[in-house]
């Protein structure tokens, strides 16, 4: 998936307004934005949402949906899922995980649910925000094997401010300062050591359409499969960027096809005047399954 589209689970607006959006995916929020008072109305109008447009009659072409529970640390968890595992959303956003271990708590307040919806254990996906305190950030690499639901890593910088207390998390120039370029590593090696896809951050300064393409061109160089958007107008550029473009797929399917026409015993290859070995073969694979993630291909 691509697009990933915050929307506040208290807005009724905003939740119709997302349908139409184009994006891949929902994150449907219950945390920060929707304040305490608020909390009870968007469980309410998650469920409903959700049990309206996912669940068994998830259709092909509509978004994958997703709700973003509020952290393990607030005691407000059990509540959230409470409230929406019944209406089968595809999976469960965890912000401020802090280690693998909390993936696994999770995923054991989640079977309770499952079970007391009669719904089978583990159908409910699992998507974790790693880098949001300094802990979690320091144990970004503890995602490997902590539970089959678990599908994608991603990281914030928001909260990682306001918990290690920078001032600003960019430098004059616009790019991100060392503490948030380390959060952004960690979340790629730590989700490519567990086999997972990682997913890149929001990018806040939604009227900035240029700084936003610069974004996601960075995020598809180093290696994320999708970014998170916070703004229905960010969702074709977001779109657009991830979608691998035709020439790449065509040589993707070359080197795919070179490595299926030579056999199991052949570790390196030649295509177009160019090495070509066990790595590239991976990386088309990947590219093809980003392609078919999206659609195309
Ligand atoms: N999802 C769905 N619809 C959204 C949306 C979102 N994330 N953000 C804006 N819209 C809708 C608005 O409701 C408005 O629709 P309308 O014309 O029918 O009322 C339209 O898109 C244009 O919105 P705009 O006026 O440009 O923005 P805004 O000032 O209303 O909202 C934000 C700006 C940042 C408050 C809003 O984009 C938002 O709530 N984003 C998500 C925040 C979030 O979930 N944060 C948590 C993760 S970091
Ligand atoms: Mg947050």
């Amino acid at each position: 998936m691509r697009s990933y589209l915050f929307v506040p689970g208290d807005s009724e607006r905003k939740l119709h307004k997302s349908l139409s959006s184009g994006a891949d995916c929902l994150l449907i929020d219950l945390e920060d934005s929707v304040s305490l008072s608020q909390k009870d109305i968007a469980r309410q109008l998650t469920r409903d949402f959700v049990t309206e447009h996912s669940g068994q009659d998830h259709k092909a072409g509509t978004p994958h949906i997703i709700v973003r529970v509020n952290p393990l640390s607030s005691g407000m968890t059990d509540d959230d899922l409470a409230a929406v595992i019944a209406a089968r959303p595809g999976g469960i956003l965890l912000p401020k995980s802090e280690h693998g271990a909390d993936v696994q708590h999770l995923s054991a307040l989640m079977a309770v649910h499952e079970a007391a919806a009669a719904i089978d254990e583990g159908v409910t996906d699992i998507h974790a925000l790693v880098t949001e305190t300094a802990r979690g950030t320091l144990n970004a690499g503890t995602y490997d094997n902590v539970s089959k639901r678990l599908k994608t890593l991603s990281w914030g910088g928001e909260d990682l401010s306001a918990d290690v207390g920078v001032e600003t998390n960019r430098t004059d120039e616009g790019h991100y300062t060392d503490l948030f370029r380390y959060a952004r590593t960690v979340t790629l090696l730590g989700a490519a050591s567990a086999g997972l896809e990682a997913v890149d951050t929001v990018y806040v300064d939604f009227k900035n359409v240029a700084g936003l393409e610069r974004e996601c061109r960075a995020a598809v160089r180093d290696g994320f499969s999708g970014k998170m958007a916070i703004h229905p107008s960010q969702v074709e550029v977001i779109n657009r960027i991830f979608t691998p473009t035709e020439a790449a797929l065509q040589r993707a399917r070359s080197i795919i096809n070179l490595f299926e026409q030579a056999g199991d015993d052949v570790g390196v290859l030649s295509l177009d005047g160019q090495m070509i070995d066990r790595p590239h073969l991976k990386q088309a694979q990947r590219l093809l399954n980003r392609a078919r993630a999206a659609g195309i291909g």
